[in-house]
């Protein structure tokens, strides 16, 4: 992880921003950053039900920051589930969202460097397959479509044309049908373990 972050601060001297791993102490300015850019909406999304009591993925809740530490920017991955695969197996991918950027910073590259980032340090963790709901428009550019996701469900309304996926692993959503699971650490777990 500090080789990937370590690069994409090279990368962006020149901007006044840097991504970085979430910790505790960013979690109120994360969600305050969500109401802005999202509103009251984000929680009613069917993504949400596959977040819900659950804990991100291992090292995969990153933050953009300014230049004095405050963020800016969030994106997280979450454990999933993507049905099963012809042999009747889970298929094991990860669920990517919400990623925003404060609206004050919008356009300068930021929503882009932490996509970058997610799908660098999803492809260093081993994992296969990164699936998302959002516009197809904003995604194709990081090798997001729609075509990997055409046999998969989610578990409430969703857009088809929306839900989409990039393969990190080739060919690891071959054959995948049926409907996302959560499948990661659940939140009162590790509160329970940490008390
Ligand atoms: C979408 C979002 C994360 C982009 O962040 P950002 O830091 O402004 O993005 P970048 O600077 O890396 O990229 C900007 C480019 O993306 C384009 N873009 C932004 N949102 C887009 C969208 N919904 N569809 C298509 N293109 C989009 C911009 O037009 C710009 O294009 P250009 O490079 O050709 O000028 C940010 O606008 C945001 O937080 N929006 C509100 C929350 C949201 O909608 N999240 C995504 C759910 S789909």
């Amino acid at each position: 992880m500090a080789t990937v972050l370590g690069s994409v601060r090279a990368f962006f001297a020149q901007s006044a921003f840097a991504i970085d791993r979430e910790n505790a102490g960013d979690v109120v300015a994360r969600e305050r950053l969500l109401d802005r850019a999202m509103g009251e909406g984000r929680f009613r999304k069917s993504s949400e039900k596959l977040r819900r009591g659950r804990l991100p993925a291992e090292g995969l809740a990153l933050v953009a920051r300014d230049g004095d530490g405050h963020v800016i920017g969030t994106v997280r991955l979450w454990n999933v589930e993507a049905g099963v695969d012809a042999s009747g197996n889970p298929v094991p991918a990860l669920l990517l969202g919400p990623l925003a950027v404060d609206p004050d910073h919008e356009g300068k590259g930021i929503g882009g460097a932490l996509m970058r980032a997610a799908i660098t340090e999803a492809a260093s963790r081993g994992h296969g397959a990164v699936l998302l709901v959002g516009d197809a428009p904003y995604y194709e550019r990081f090798g997001f479509f729609a075509g990997k996701t055409a046999h998969l469900v989610m578990p409430g309304p969703f857009e088809r044309h929306r839900f989409l996926a990039l393969e990190l692993k080739d060919g690891w959503l071959e054959g995948a049908a049926g409907m996302l699971v959560a499948s990661g650490r659940r939140l009162g777990h590790e509160l329970r373990k940490a008390a």
